[in-house]
């Protein structure tokens, strides 16, 4: 792609120019967006970057070990893991209101990420991936009607509480030129081709308390849906898709046993930059097939619904 490449070429003597040689610190949430302005800055200054993926235990399955893989072994960039599944959820133990389990989240992340950042020494930059649709969007909360839908998840807040300054190469960019630049930057098409997963990860897509039990039941079932999306060839037409545990239990029939499990709601959206969405209309007998494959394999789940709300007046994720 000719545009990608001299944006490419543009960003890296931009960066250099900025940074010079001091260190830059870049949170990875395991995303594209974070991960392309990683690989970005990694061509432009080497070394001199220092990657930390903070592992809340709220990621999809196998997510949190992909990230360990492409960073560290593929492209040998130095990257602190965190695990911190148990402070998370320890954290979010008996709290049930969205708001409270976003700020619970947002302000444990700075945490963790301020200490592990803080043992880097001569820090002067914070990496972030924020695109285009970011600054228009924290503008028009700043200036706009000041309703709050949602307190949205990112490293605000961090750079001044490190004393960092800010490098964010992507801010000019729309997701599909981020991904663009992926593919330009050599990033494996199965990773560049991600649906966008939100900051406070699972937490947001169990309402109600979210416990250990409950992130494994919705990681399974969701791997299960995204990989019946996958085979059916629809997974690129879908902005995103994704699985919701229900806090509530019905009753059901296995073999001649009654069950009183959980419902799962399946949701899949087409839209453009997330403001406004479509609820995608699959065929009745791709989703009776999810369901039944989803009640066969995960136990935990004896009921599946699709959510056909669009965009206003729903919001895509759930919380
Ligand atoms: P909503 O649910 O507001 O979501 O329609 C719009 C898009 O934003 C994603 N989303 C988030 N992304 N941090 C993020 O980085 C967050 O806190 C967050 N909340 C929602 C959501 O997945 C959708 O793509």
């Amino acid at each position: 792609d000719w545009t990608m490449a001299a944006f490419r070429e543009e960003a890296i003597a931009q960066i250099r120019a900025q940074v010079g040689d001091a260190r830059v610190i870049c949170g990875l949430s395991g995303g594209v967006d974070s991960s392309v302005a990683a690989v970005l800055i990694h061509e432009a200054i080497g070394e001199q970057l220092t990657c930390v993926f903070v592992d809340t235990g709220l990621m999809r399955a196998g997510e949190g070990e992909e990230v360990v893989r492409l960073f560290r072994d593929s492209y040998n960039i130095p990257l602190i893991h965190v695990e911190a599944e148990d402070l998370f959820l320890g954290k979010l133990a008996g709290v049930d209101d969205p708001e409270k389990k976003r700020k619970i989240i947002g302000a444990l992340f700075i945490d963790v990420f301020d200490k592990e950042a803080g043992k880097i020494e001569n820090a002067e930059f914070l990496a972030q991936g924020t695109l285009y649709p970011d600054v228009i969007e924290s503008v028009s909360f700043d200036g706009g009607p000041s309703v709050t839908i949602k307190s949205h998840h990112n490293v605000g807040g961090l750079p001044e509480r490190m004393n960092l300054k800010l490098v964010e190469p992507l801010r000019e960019l729309f997701k599909d030129e981020v991904r663009a630049l992926g593919r330009e930057l050599g990033l494996p098409e199965h990773f560049v081709g991600r649906h966008p997963f939100p900051g406070p990860g699972l937490a947001i897509r169990i309402p109600g308390e979210v416990t250990k039990e409950k992130a494994d039941i919705l990681r399974k079932a969701d791997a299960i849906y995204l990989d019946e999306i996958r085979k059916a060839g629809l997974y690129d037409a879908i902005w995103q898709a994704f699985a919701v545990l229900l806090p509530v239990r019905t009753v059901g029939v296995m073999g001649d046993e009654r069950t009183y499990d959980h419902v799962l709601a399946l949701r899949a959206v087409t839209s453009t930059d997330g403001m406004t969405a479509d609820y995608y209309p699959f065929p009745h007998e791709f989703l009776g097939a999810c369901a039944t494959r989803i009640i066969n394999e995960v136990r935990g789940v004896n009921r599946v619904v699709y959510d056909v709300t669009s965009k206003p007046p729903g919001t895509i994720e759930w919380e």
